[in-house]
């Protein structure tokens, strides 16, 4: 194939990753990770899995970042994963240091790709990957809304039985508690959510979409979710390699958009080759207005707690 995507951390969210990937079909895959035989032993499991669905993808498991060489899409997901009780600004530390190994490495051998951010605290991995990148902000990208989006359809689903794809969902702001699910935009076939639950359903579901991750985690013990987070990477890497000027909930740079400027923040983007071609803007009321704001205050404190943390 002629496109190549590399993902850096084989772990639960990256192997997921190039499952889905391999299913598209759209690109060669490379799986970095530092543990020794990790990467390479998935890419030799999930290549004999090709036969069988009859997928030709080339799919090459390495420790060593040369093989990420030319790569068209540099997907991140190395860096530890939350555990129960923990919330997502407590990785800062652990994760600052990795993603910056996974930039340094990967943006020499690649000078060209897009980035795609999956690591905690998400929004300011995405700020710390795009300035130690140097990169321009159409070309870093983090993944958020998609999966916040589509846990609340799957709520909504669950609620209404109908089927998900009639329901359209819209999650913004900061990947945190503090995120904006939009229930006036959100709806069912047209229907405005609002509309068709009970106020205290509603309330129920943008709560359980707030803590969504958490639930995971709690059942979990060990680990947080990836079966979601990876087929919104999916998605998202499928949106930049077949240029389809998708527009999907995201975490990009700000320069204005909904009067915030030099943070990373979950809005409507549209995705094409170049990367982040463009970011809608809502109207919002009032109490979005305040909801948003409360985000991205949340936002940018663990933004400066990283800017405190690393030397650039
Ligand atoms: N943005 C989101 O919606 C979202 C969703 C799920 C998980 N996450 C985040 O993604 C990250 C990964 O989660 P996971 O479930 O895959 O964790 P995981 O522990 O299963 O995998 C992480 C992998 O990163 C590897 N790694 C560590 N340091 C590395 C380095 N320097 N270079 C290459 N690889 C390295 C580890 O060896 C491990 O295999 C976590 O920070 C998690 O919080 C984000």
């Amino acid at each position: 194939m002629d496109k190549k995507v590399s993902i850096i951390g084989a772990g639960m969210t990256g192997s997921t990753t190039a499952h889905w990937l391999a299913e598209r079909e759209i690109a060669d895959l490379v799986l970095v990770d530092v543990v020794e035989g990790m990467p390479q032993g998935k890419s030799l499991d999930l290549s004999q899995a090709l036969p069988v669905i009859g997928k030709d993808v080339i799919i090459t498991g390495s420790n060593d970042y040369e093989a990420t060489a030319g790569s068209d899409i540099v997907v991140i997901t190395a860096g530890l994963p939350r555990k129960p009780g923990m919330s997502r600004d407590d990785l800062l530390t652990a994760n600052a240091e990795i993603v910056r190994k996974a930039v340094m490495e990967t943006i020499t051998r690649s000078p060209e790709a897009v980035y795609v951010i999956l690591t905690n605290p998400l929004d300011t991995m995405a700020y710390l990957a795009m300035k130690l990148g140097k990169l321009p902000r159409e070309r870093i990208v983090g993944q958020a809304g998609v999966l916040d989006s589509a846990r609340m359809r799957a709520f909504v689903a669950m609620e209404l039985k109908v089927s998900v794809e009639n329901i359209n969902c819209y999650v913004l702001g900061g990947h945190g508690d503090e995120m904006v699910p939009l229930t006036r935009h959100s709806n069912v076939a047209g229907i405005p959510l609002c509309e068709i639950l009970p106020p205290d359903r509603l309330e129920a579901i943008v709560n359980r979409t707030r803590k969504g991750g958490g639930e995971i985690i709690s059942l979990l013990k060990t680990g947080s979710a990836y079966y979601a987070p990876a087929v919104a990477v999916a998605q998202m890497v499928e949106a930049i390699l077949k240029d389809k000027h998708l527009i999907i909930p995201a975490s990009a740079y700000m320069q204005g958009e909904y009067g915030l400027k030099d943070i990373f923040f979950g809005a409507p983007v549209q995705l094409g080759r170049k990367g982040v071609e463009k970011i809608f803007e809502y109207q919002l009321d009032e109490t979005e207005r305040a909801a948003l704001d409360k985000s991205a205050d949340a936002v940018r404190q663990t933004t400066e707690a990283m800017l405190n943390l690393v030397k650039f």
